[in-house]
């Protein structure tokens, strides 16, 4: 009998409403599953790349009041392109921490409007959760505990997760994130905003091997090094420090290279640490999430290191590594799923939470 309720359960379909706006890109996505099957019925994200550019990195308020500008019509396109109608949604669900303030905010309220309106339920999402959950759109993701390496903008963590989403974390950055340093080495580069996808492009033309940059630690007070953590802000000087060196020998600075041996670098250290840490705590699969998960060096390199002790990785889908409200969905069809976690509609936003206390967010008195 009981066999029998868990499959009438598992074969209904769910399906999700879900807002991201906790940085620059305005999203809105619907999402379904029937069991542990998970698709995309729309994914419209408006990038704000472009307004952001000329300035070099991301505005928060100009990043706010586009959020504003934008979500009314995202959003109608979303349930446009998903030939759903929000009458016949189940759930919606909204990033509501870490990332700019002003930025979730957008999100949060309108999410939690929707909800009234209709009367569905909401869930607050964890925008680390989100990374993370994008792997369950590609084929065969892991269904026991797992390493992430989580690697975007704000954010470079290594994460374990188990069954019931109980996360712990790792290891983490001391300073910058991996795509932070991406783009800072890509502004010092004279390369555009930002800096990944352009350091990939011109990296294509250079030699990897042409310069020797060093591979940060953070030292232990107890002596040694911490294994699993990273520095990134070191790394970032060393290749400031070789740019003036060439620009003051009155060379012309070796763009490709320097981008090349960059790249390598930072993909030696990811790898590296995360197949040690993976290795250390006998998990046997390991995800790679969050804008730098797109860049090719890394994902070929997380694959033959990880292959060579018997490792399973699991890339986020391409078109899923940086920010988008299907990974927030797939987010919340997970928590569903498995133990019917809804938030408050009290529940507010804010711009720190640890993934650790992801599960928070469900709590009948929410924590901010
Ligand atoms: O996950 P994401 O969209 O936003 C945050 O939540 O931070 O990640 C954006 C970051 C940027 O720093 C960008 O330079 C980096 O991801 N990125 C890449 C690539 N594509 C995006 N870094 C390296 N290689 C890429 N192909
Ligand atoms: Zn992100």
């Amino acid at each position: 009998e009981i066999n029998i309720k868990i499959e009438q359960v598992e074969s209904k379909m769910h399906k999700v409403l879900a807002i991201e706006t906790s940085c620059d890109e305005t999203s809105v996505s619907i999402v379904s599953n029937i069991g542990d099957t998970f698709k995309i019925h729309s994914n419209i994200i408006a990038s704000q790349i472009e307004d952001h550019s000329k300035w070099g990195g991301v505005v928060p308020e100009l990043a706010a009041r586009k959020h504003l500008e934008l979500l009314p019509f995202v959003l109608e396109k979303a349930i446009a392109e998903s030939k759903i109608t929000i009458q016949e949604i189940d759930y919606i669900a909204s990033t509501v921490a870490p990332g700019l303030v002003g930025c979730l905010r957008v999100g949060s309220i309108t999410a939690r409007t929707l909800c009234m309106l209709y009367a569905k339920p909401f869930l607050g999402i964890h925008h680390l959760e989100g990374h993370l959950s994008s792997i369950l759109f590609s084929e065969n993701y892991p269904k026991k505990s797992f390493l992430t390496l989580l690697v975007s903008g704000g954010h470079t963590e290594l994460i374990k997760v188990d069954e019931r989403r109980l996360m712990q974390r790792l290891g983490k950055s001391f300073d910058d994130a991996a795509g932070e340093a991406f783009d800072k080495v890509g502004r010092l580069l004279g390369l555009s905003y930002p800096g990944g996808p352009a350091i990939e492009k011109i990296a294509k033309n250079g030699d990897p091997f042409k310069f020797n940059l060093p591979k940060c630690r953070i030292s232990d007070k107890k002596g040694g090094f911490l294994k699993y953590d990273f520095s990134f802000s070191g790394l970032k000087t060393a290749v400031l420090r070789l740019v003036e060196k060439i620009n003051l020998d009155g060379e012309t600075l070796p763009v490709p290279d320097i981008a090349a041996s960059f790249e390598r670098v930072v993909a030696e250290v990811l790898v590296e640490r995360t197949i040690k840490c993976a290795n250390d705590h006998g998990l046997d699969n390991v995800v790679v999430v969050g804008g730098v998960a797109a860049n090719n060096t890394l994902r070929k390199m997380m694959i033959s290191e990880a292959s060579k002790k018997s490792i399973k990785v699991h890339l986020a889908p391409l078109n899923l590594c940086t920010d988008n409200a299907a990974m927030i969905g797939a987010a919340a069809l997970f928590r569903i799923k498995f133990k019917d976690h809804l938030s408050s509609l009290k529940l507010g936003v804010s711009g720190r939470l640890s993934i650790e206390q992801a599960n928070t967010l469900y709590e009948e008195n929410p924590p901010f």
